[in-house]
């Protein structure tokens, strides 16, 4: 349902080069949670952006759905970002001055006009699913590590997405927390979501469905 073939990546910059891909391939099933690691440096992060459309391979194949997103347009792209294709960071990128309900909403928001109370609700019970009910209202600030990851991962939920990237979803966190987070991740894939996670825990990384391991730009 996603697959990516054939991958290179090659970075220029200040006159050094870097071959971060190197002709990497997957493919990831329909709810299928497959894990990524490799040491610092072997392309996790870079293959885990083109994955997910945030960075353009220098050639390759990424297949959704049977098309190519690699040939699709500037405005398809967003849809495919705005539905169907969620990210989650390390450091989760909540806005400071939003509040968790509408860093949820932030799809879905034009401007920062107010929201409609039915999409108010909906982030409501998505707050509530990843274990935040009654906390919508608190600013990412006022919430620790891993309820502000959790917002991160209830906006895939609000989008009802399809595939979600994580990329290193549990490195910010104590043990405590990064498994609530892994608690979650499993609880979401149970309930049909795909997910690709980068990970440097081996015991994380344990817990999908599958562990891709990759060094020097390439799956080994
Ligand atoms: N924007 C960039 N410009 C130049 N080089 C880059 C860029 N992004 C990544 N690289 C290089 O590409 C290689 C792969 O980087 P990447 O971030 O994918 O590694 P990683 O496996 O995610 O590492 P880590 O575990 O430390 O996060 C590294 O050598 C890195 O220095
Ligand atoms: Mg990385």
């Amino acid at each position: 349902m996603l697959e990516a073939k054939n991958i290179l990546k090659t970075f220029h910059s200040e006159g050094v080069v870097t071959h971060a891909l190197t002709g990497v391939d997957l493919t990831v099933n329909p709810g299928e949670f497959v894990s990524i690691v490799g040491r610092s440096g072997s392309g996790k992060t870079t293959f885990l952006n083109v994955l997910s459309t945030l960075l353009a391979p220098d050639s390759g194949e990424i297949l959704y759905g049977g098309e190519d997103v690699t040939s699709f347009s500037a405005a398809r792209l967003n849809q495919l970002r705005q539905k169907d294709f969620s990210v989650v960071f390390q450091f989760h990128y909540l806005l400071p001055y939003l509040s968790a309900r509408e860093n949820v909403l932030l799809p879905y928001m034009r401007g920062l006009a107010p929201v409609s109370k039915d999409a108010k609700l909906r982030a409501d019970a998505c707050l509530e699913r990843v274990g935040l009910a009654g906390k919508g209202s608190k600013i990412p600030g006022h919430l620790s590590g891993g309820e502000q990851q959790r917002v991160a991962i209830a906006r895939a939920l609000v989008k009802e997405s399809t595939v979600l990237f994580a990329d290193e979803p549990t490195g910010n966190l104590d043990r405590e927390t990064g498994e609530s987070v892994m608690e979650l991740l499993a609880d979401l894939k149970n309930d049909g979501l795909s997910i690709v996670m980068v990970t440097h825990d081996d015991e994380y990384a344990a817990r999908a469905d599958r562990v891709i391991r990759m060094a020097d730009g390439a799956v080994v």
